[in-house]
């Protein structure tokens, strides 16, 4: 059997990139001498199996043909006789689909080395379409690797835009898409995976809310780039910019999915599109299953970001339901990543991406005033039950008050 490294391992290494997981083929062998060799199999199906030691993943070549839709539709044929060029030729992108021996002797039958450095994410032939997660991956690569200058083929791009008009991408499953997602989100620039999506008509199908923010103005005095959608790319940007968490950067991508529903006679004005978002925030939350923080942040900020941006001017008492539907006293870290998306919402806006945002420090002053109220002096005055709630609360109130007048001098 022949042994050789493939994939991003081999990518990478040649882009001068830190190389973490690496994928290795295995040629000429059988599942059965794989076993013998103290190789543990991954999954019932698949000719994938881990080294004994390292943990590596290491696949037999393969070739594969597609029977039925979805991730359970596929059927694998792998044998001894599949060929390293044959294995290859099935893979997503050329600059995926080179291999190296352990003498770091390349098979690049497809030219990846050529798209390397022409910066080209193409595919490698029409297997391309045997498996449609793989618009997603590309819109990702894209996102990854926007900074290095690459672009998606135009011919990559086309074959993108017939099979989101095909239809498969409905069969995905939610975790496979939601994987894909979440690995764009935390790159770079993921504003390019969703710009991707788009051109390729993906986005209509996968995440149609966010497609219908374009060609949605706004009022130019508070949104110099007027449209929605680039106004949430930008959001999007600053928060990678920023460094912000996963949370973060979800609750960023689906703030403003209220505006989509407006009616256009209403246009450039959004009034309440706070509350009506929070429907379809939760409909896309629920659509790729996004974990439980994530749904959270987005469906708060989707309803709280312009209390964020006004949060000088609130009362005591808005400021204390605000405090309160965070549930800042226990989870005091969601009420900073709240404050962080509506910053980055305040930013992600044409020439004002250096603003200063005092409504921040302001909030987290809010949340010390309100967090200050003891407890223990109240139950030794003997409130209990729901009286003791409603005494804590009043004392906050309290709190927010003094500390309001005390900003405000
Ligand atoms: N691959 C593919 N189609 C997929 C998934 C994977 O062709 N849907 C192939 C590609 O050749 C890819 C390799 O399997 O390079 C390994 O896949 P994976 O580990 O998911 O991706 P990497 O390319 O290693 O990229 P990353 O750096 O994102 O892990």
């Amino acid at each position: 059997m022949q042994i050789y490294k493939v994939g991003g391992a081999v990518r990478d290494r040649l882009l001068g990139i830190p190389v973490t997981d690496i994928d290795w083929v295995v040629v000429g062998a059988t599942a059965e001498e794989m076993l013998a060799k103290g190789f543990r199999p991954v999954g019932a199906d698949f000719p994938v199996f881990l080294h004994p030691k390292s943990g590596e993943e290491y696949a037999l070549a393969r070739t594969e043909r597609k029977s039925g839709r979805g991730y359970g539709g596929f059927t694998f044929h792998a044998s001894p006789d599949v060929t390293l060029e044959e294995d290859l030729i099935r893979r997503d992108l050329t600059i995926n689909a080179m291999a190296e021996d352990d003498q770091q002797n390349l098979t690049d039958p497809y030219r990846g080395q050529h798209d390397l450095e022409a910066r080209l994410l193409r595919h490698v032939s029409p297997a391309f379409a045997e498996d449609p997660l793989r618009v997603l991956r590309v819109a990702r690569f894209a996102a990854r690797y926007a900074e290095l200058g690459f672009t998606v083929a135009a011919e990559t791009m086309e074959l993108m835009r017939q099979l989101s008009g095909s239809g498969e991408l409905q069969a995905l499953t939610a975790e496979r898409s939601w994987k894909e997602i979440s690995r764009a989100l935390m790159e770079n620039q993921p504003q390019v995976f969703i710009e991707v999506l788009r051109e390729c008509g993906a986005l209509k199908v996968l995440m149609p809310e966010i497609d219908a923010l374009f060609g949605v103005p706004q009022p130019e005095a508070h949104h110099p780039e007027i449209d929605t959608g680039v106004h949430t790319l930008s959001v999007l940007e600053q928060a990678a910019l920023h460094q912000q968490s996963l949370a973060v950067r979800w609750a960023c991508l689906l703030h403003d999915l209220g505006k989509g529903l407006t009616p256009e006679e209403d246009w450039p004005r959004h009034i309440a599109h706070e509350h009506k978002g929070l429907k379809l925030i939760k409909a896309v939350n629920e659509r790729f299953k996004a974990p439980r923080e994530c749904q959270e942040l987005a469906l708060l900020v989707g309803q709280y970001h312009t209390h964020g941006h006004r949060a000088l001017e609130l009362k005591p008492s808005t400021l204390l339901e605000l405090l309160q539907s965070f549930d800042v006293y226990r989870r005091p870290q969601r009420f900073e990543e709240f404050i962080a998306a509506c910053e980055m919402d305040a930013r992600g806006r044409k020439g004002l991406e250096q603003r200063s945002y005092p409504q921040a420090d302001y909030l987290r002053g809010a949340a010390k005033a309100a967090r200050s109220v003891a407890v223990q002096p109240l139950l030794e005055k003997g409130f209990k039950g729901p009286e003791l709630g409603e005494a804590i609360k009043r004392e906050r109130l309290k709190a927010l008050k003094a500390y309001k007048e005390a900003e405000s001098v």
